[in-house]
């Protein structure tokens, strides 16, 4: 695989062999695509719509980690670490990327999961994570997983431990996964300068620990670009606030002008973003109706076509709040461009191969798989014959109909539909 070295050594070339780096993205520098149909849908003026592709960003499994994984687990490997040691809730896209990655690497990968609120695409994403190799460990609440963590960090000397999202905390930890997403923004700089897209007025990004965010926030700042970020908060105010957004996106500038000092001397103060509230409901991971509804839109409008799809947790929130800009008269004659940071490669193959063999894992999660059931062939008792040959089939949560089209009959099909159009679980955020 040809190495794709960061842009910003291109341009910063003191900083090469300085700032620790590894080269794991296949797919860069990731699309910019514009959304005609998203644009009609909005009725735009002279405003246009467009996403960064970051979801193509990997042959496997695309999305924000991936730039923030360079730099943290090339700090990894120059430390001769022999393994990850993170966390999250048990539906972490951060955990499912670094089970990944490290498979890929050979490094050993231990997560420390925490509950959040029971999705299909929690219950998928835990079930591949075991797939791809990490090994599970069950926390009560982020903070005992937080303790529990560090705890195995202190008896495995070995490991090196990234923190959740691989953000500071308290302004504690790297700031290397941010300075990944100063490294997109100049990747994005050069795709402006080539034409492929204008300079946007706006940039929209999920803000779950805010480091993606950061990242862009402060290259904008070093390029002197006008742009400006628009965080969508995604997560409790204790995790996201302007105050920690700050203070990563600084510390991340720090850090490279130590290692550079042609870097110009700027800081991210409160006026380069504006940080978005609203879209949240009552906590992480909670599906709001406004956030269904986007993902919904986009599955209609792009899913087939651009082959992108939002989920629940951070791109559909995150959409919603684009929307809602966008339906401002004033703002209908903006560009604006959607930082797509969730994967859009099918890891359906895998998926089958776990055969849905929740037992194996470790027994503390086998509750979350019967608690709760979101699948269509778990309510109508489909035939294997039917199933395994079905795009439904563990694909899904609810509109199986619109996957595939349903080979059973029609009673069987509207209880199906009816069982998951209830469980559906939207908050009126
Ligand atoms: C799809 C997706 N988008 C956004 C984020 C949030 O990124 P950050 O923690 O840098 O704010 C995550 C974090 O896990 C994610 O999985």
């Amino acid at each position: 695989m040809e190495k794709k070295k960061p842009i910003l050594f291109d341009v910063y070339p003191n900083l090469e062999g300085k700032v620790p780096w590894l080269s794991l993205l296949t797919g860069i520098p990731s699309k910019v695509d514009r959304l005609k149909d998203l644009e009609k849908y909005l009725n735009l003026k002279t405003g246009a719509l467009y996403i960064k592709r970051d979801d193509k960003i990997h042959n496997v499994y695309g999305g924000n980690k991936l730039r923030k994984f360079e730099f943290i687990i090339g700090e990894a490997l120059k430390k001769k670490k022999k393994g990850i040691i993170t966390l999250g809730g048990i539906g972490t896209n951060h955990g499912l990327t670094c089970a990944i990655i490290t498979k890929e690497l050979g490094l050993r990968c231990e997560l420390f999961l925490s509950l959040q609120p029971l999705t299909w695409h929690v219950q998928r994403t835990l079930l591949l994570s075991d797939y791809f190799g990490a090994k599970l460990h069950f926390a009560k609440s982020f903070e005992f997983g937080v303790f529990k963590s560090l705890l195995f960090r202190l008896f495995h000397p070995k490991y090196y431990l990234m923190s959740n999202g691989g953000s500071p905390i308290l302004g504690v930890g790297t700031p290397l996964g941010s300075i990944g997403f100063i490294n997109a923004m100049f990747e994005l700089k050069k795709q402006m300068d080539e034409g492929s897209i204008p300079v946007p007025d706006v940039i929209f990004v999920p803000a779950g620990t805010s480091g993606t965010a950061a990242g862009l926030t402060a290259g904008c700042k070093l390029l002197g670009l006008k742009i400006k970020v628009y965080p969508v908060k995604v997560s409790m105010d204790i995790v996201v606030n302007p105050k920690r957004l700050i203070k990563t996106a600084n510390k991340s500038i720090k850090f490279l002008r130590k290692r550079d000092d042609s870097i110009p001397d700027v800081k991210v103060g409160k006026n380069d973003f504006q940080l978005i509230k609203g879209y949240l409901g009552s906590g992480y991971g909670t599906k709001t109706l406004k956030g269904q509804n986007a993902v919904d839109l986009i599955q209609d409008l792009e899913g087939k076509k651009s082959g992108f799809l939002l989920e629940t947790t951070y791109t559909g929130k995150t959409m919603a709040a684009m929307i809602d800009f966008l339906e401002k008269e004033e703002n209908k004659s903006k560009t604006v461009l959607f930082w797509n940071t969730y994967n859009s490669n099918d890891l359906d193959e895998y998926l089958r191969e776990t055969k849905f063999d929740y037992k194996k894992l470790p027994k503390k999660f086998h509750k979350y798989y019967t608690s709760k059931i979101f699948q269509c062939w778990q309510v109508t008792d489909c035939p294997e014959e039917i199933k395994f040959k079905c795009d439904a089939y563990l694909n899904h949560e609810y509109r199986f109909w619109k996957v595939a089209e349903c080979q059973l009959d029609e009673s069987k099909k509207q209880k199906a539909m009816n069982y998951l159009n209830e469980i559906k679980q939207l908050e009126d955020a």
